[in-house]
């Protein structure tokens, strides 16, 4: 067994200002990497700026990351990073910006590489990351993993490298302008990183403590998310209609609670990785862009009912600490909450296909699995057409 978690993280509210210090000690130029708008929006930007210019630190924004980052994005950005000679990088915002900050700043600390790299097995170290989420799924903050888009493979994929941010900055106040989509698709993927890592191959008693935590708050969130997924008018509020915003419906606890939770569901992916649900949710997510967390969530019950073919103890444990009695309850709640997927019969082929070539991703599961047990989950989950 083992255990390994190198990053600092202060979940609290205000936690950039109250730790700027600590963020400041990290380099004297930054280069911040992040999306259009968001960041602007929820003021996590502004937060870190004031810092910056506070403490007169040099820094260069770069705000052009696409979600589900590609290469070609990461390798751009990189070049710039390193003509303004940054010499740390902070990442704000969803898992996007957090993972393509990790893998820029593993090409700026090592400018005789390309971006064949990224996926080599290669002893090359980063600059320092520091990690601020906006979102409450992606755990990137905790984890070494970046996920990024590979046009040339029609897929993604994690890079080879382990980069732990240095420094997590989880504050819950970033949530306050997410649309109800956003927290939704978000908060599921920290299930999905529960239910992996508790249900893998490196599932140990270390990671347990954090994938079952993780799981038992998460089903603590599940009447919020009800209650957000069913709209605006589901719950009084003294605002009128217009004036509501679908974050009006959460309090500051249960922000921070689903800020914790995901963070809590990071550690859990750090010490395992995750698995097949993940592995076919990059499929629907480059070639149907469906949503990440959304993707990945589709697929968790029949993932689950596979699973207990070979061991349905570990599956009931999962379930019991989310307060669902059957995993046809799980999957008709997500499926409430979320939506459904339509793909064709030679698209699930073909994603099929793609699963079983992926062998690290096969060997997350514990057990044998042959193209039917993939297929069997794709059907069971999705929406399948001539
Ligand atoms: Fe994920």
């Amino acid at each position: 067994m083992q255990f390994f978690a190198p990053t600092r993280v202060y979940l609290e509210k205000d936690c950039v200002a109250n730790h700027k210090n600590e963020l400041l000690s990290y380099g004297s130029r930054a280069f911040i990497i992040t999306g259009k708008h968001s960041s602007k929006a929820n003021g996590s930007l502004d937060d870190v700026l004031s810092i910056l210019d506070e403490a007169s630190v040099p820094y260069l924004i770069y705000n052009d990351i696409e979600e589900n980052p590609s290469v070609e994005t990461v390798t751009k950005a990189a070049g710039i990073g390193k003509d303004f000679q940054a010499d740390f990088v902070i990442g704000i915002g969803g898992g996007s910006p957090l993972d393509a900050a990790k893998a820029i700043a593993l090409l700026m600390a090592n400018p005789q590489e390309d971006a064949g790299c990224l996926y080599e097995s290669k002893e090359l170290t980063a600059l320092p990351v520091v990690a601020i989420p906006t979102t409450c799924g992606t755990g990137s903050e905790v984890t070494p993993n970046a996920v990024l888009t590979r046009h040339a493979f029609k897929t993604k994929k994690s890079i080879s490298h382990n980069i732990y941010p240095k420094l997590a900055l989880v504050d819950g106040k970033y949530l306050s302008s997410a649309s109800s989509n956003l927290i939704i698709h978000t908060a599921v993927d920290a299930l999905a990183h529960c239910v992996e890592s508790r249900l893998h191959t490196k599932a140990n008693v270390y990671n347990h403590m954090f994938s079952e935590y993780g799981l038992s708050l998460w089903g603590k969130l599940v009447p919020v998310l009800e209650q957000i997924s069913a709209g605006p008018d589901a719950v009084p509020s003294s605002l009128s209609e217009k004036d509501r915003t679908p974050a009006d419906l959460l309090s500051d606890a249960d922000r921070e609670t689903f800020m914790l939770a995901s963070t809590v569901a990071g550690m859990a992916i750090a010490q395992t990785s995750t698995s097949l649900p993940h592995a076919i949710s990059y499929e629907i997510t480059y070639n149907q862009g469906v949503p990440h967390g959304m993707a990945c969530g589709i697929f968790l019950a029949a993932y689950m009912d596979e699973y207990a073919r070979n061991n349905a103890e570990d599956v009931n444990r999962v379930l019991s600490l989310l307060g669902f009695p059957s995993t046809d309850d799980l999957g008709a709640f997500l499926r409430k909450i979320l939506g459904t997927v339509t793909i064709t019969e030679a698209e699930c082929d073909l994603y099929a296909d793609k699963v079983m070539a992926n062998t690290s991703k096969l060997s997350t599961y514990p057990f044998a699995i042959d193209r039917d047990g993939i297929v069997r989950i794709i059907r069971r989950s999705l929406t399948i057409t001539a």
